[in-house]
C-alpha cells in the first residue's frame, strides 16, 4: 500500500530500525523496489529526484503517478518522496502529485540563505502535512557538480551548526555530510563514525545518509546502529540494472524486444533492493 514517509519514519524510530529510500527513474525502478521490498518483508521509500523529473522533460506527473500506482498495488508499505528539490516550483508540485515527503536541497547556498529557504519550504510543507528533509554540509558527487573531497574542511556537517539549523528551520530530518558521496560505483566510502555519534547527540530529528551506494554494508550497519534513520540508495540500483542489460545484450546479439533484457535487469535491481533492505534492518 501507499503510506506516508512520516509514518514509516516514526515506526522506524520506535523500533530502532532504519529505512531505505531508493531512487526511481523509470516505471521499472518502482516495480523493482516494490518487488525487493516484498521479498525482504520491509517497507521502503520510493524517491523521485529533481534530476529524474528533468529527465522526463520536467514533467513530474507521469513518473509520480507510476510510482504511486506501483506502491498502491504492492503488499509492502511504500511511500513517495521527492528528492533533492532545488526549485520551489517543483516543491509546490509535490503536494498535488501525492508525495508525503520532500528533501529540499539548499545545501549549495550559504548557511544563512540555506536556513531562510529551508524554513520557507518547511512552513509550506507543514501546512500540507508534508514531512521535510534538508541538507547541511555538502554531500558531494551530485549531477553537474565537480567531485568534492569529503575531507575538505567545511564540507562535513558541524554538530553545533546542525543543532542550530534544525532549531531555526523546523526540518523533520537532516541529511548530513559524514564521508559518503553520491554516484559511487565502488563501495569504498569510509564514514566518520565519531562525527555521526556527535551529530546524533546534537540533533533531535532523524539523520539521513545520502550516497549510500558507495558505502560498504558494514559501514551502513554501524551508521544505523549509531542512529542514522534514512539510508538513500540510487546508483547501486543502476549498477545492477545496467550490468544485467549489458550481459543480456552481449549474450544475445539479435535480441530486439526490450522486455527480454529489461526484465532480467529489473530482477537484478530487485535483488539489490532486497539486499540493502536486509542490511538496513540491522
Ligand atoms: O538522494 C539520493 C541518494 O543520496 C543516492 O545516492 O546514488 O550515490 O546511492 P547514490
Ligand atoms: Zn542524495
Amino acid at each position: 500500500p501507499l503510506v506516508s514517509t512520516g509514518e514509516l519514519v516514526a515506526q522506524a524510530c520506535v523500533t530502532g530500525r532504519a529505512l531505505a529510500a531508493f531512487n526511481v527513474i523509470s516505471l521499472e525502478h518502482a516495480e523493482a523496489i516494490a518487488a525487493g521490498a516484498e521479498a525482504a518483508g520491509a517497507p521502503a521509500i520510493l524517491q523521485v529526484s529533481e534530476n529524474a523529473v528533468r529527465f522526463h522533460g520536467g514533467r513530474l506527473a507521469p513518473i509520480a503517478a507510476a510510482a504511486a500506482a506501483v506502491a498502491r498495488a504492492s503488499t509492502a508499505p511504500l511511500s513517495l518522496h521527492l528528492d533533492h528539490v532545488e526549485s520551489t516550483e517543483l516543491l509546490y508540485a509535490a503536494h498535488p502529485e501525492g508525495f508525503s515527503s520532500v528533501m529540499f536541497d539548499a545545501s549549495k547556498l550559504s548557511y544563512e540563505e540555506n536556513v531562510r529557504a529551508t524554513a520557507d519550504a518547511v512552513r509550506w510543507g507543514h501546512e500540507r502535512d508534508i514531512w521535510v528533509e534538508a541538507e547541511l554540509g555538502k554531500v558531494g558527487g551530485k549531477e553537474g557538480e565537480a567531485p568534492l573531497d569529503a575531507h575538505t574542511p567545511g564540507v562535513r556537517t558541524d554538530p553545533a551548526e546542525a543543532a542550530a539549523y534544525v532549531a531555526d528551520t523546523g526540518v523533520d530530518a537532516l541529511a548530513v555530510a559524514v564521508g559518503s558521496s553520491h554516484a559511487m560505483t565502488e563501495r569504498t566510502a569510509a564514514l566518520d563514525h565519531e562525527l555521526i555519534s556527535r551529530l546524533r547527540d546534537a540533533v533531535s530529528v532523524p539523520l539521513v545518509l545520502h550516497g549510500s551506494s558507495g558505502v560498504p554494508d558494514a559501514e551502513i550497519r554501524r551508521a544505523v546502529a549509531a542512529g542514522m534513520v534514512k539510508i538513500n540508495v540510487g546508483t547501486a540500483l543502476n549498477t545492477a540494472f545496467t550490468g544485467a542489460v549489458r550481459d543480456e545484450l552481449a549474450a544475445n546479439a539479435t535480441m530486439v524486444d526490450p522486455r527480454k533484457y529489461v526484465g532480467p535487469a529489473r530482477d537484478a535491481m530487485a535483488e539489490t533492493v532486497a539486499r540493502f533492505l536486509a542490511v538496513v534492518a540491522g
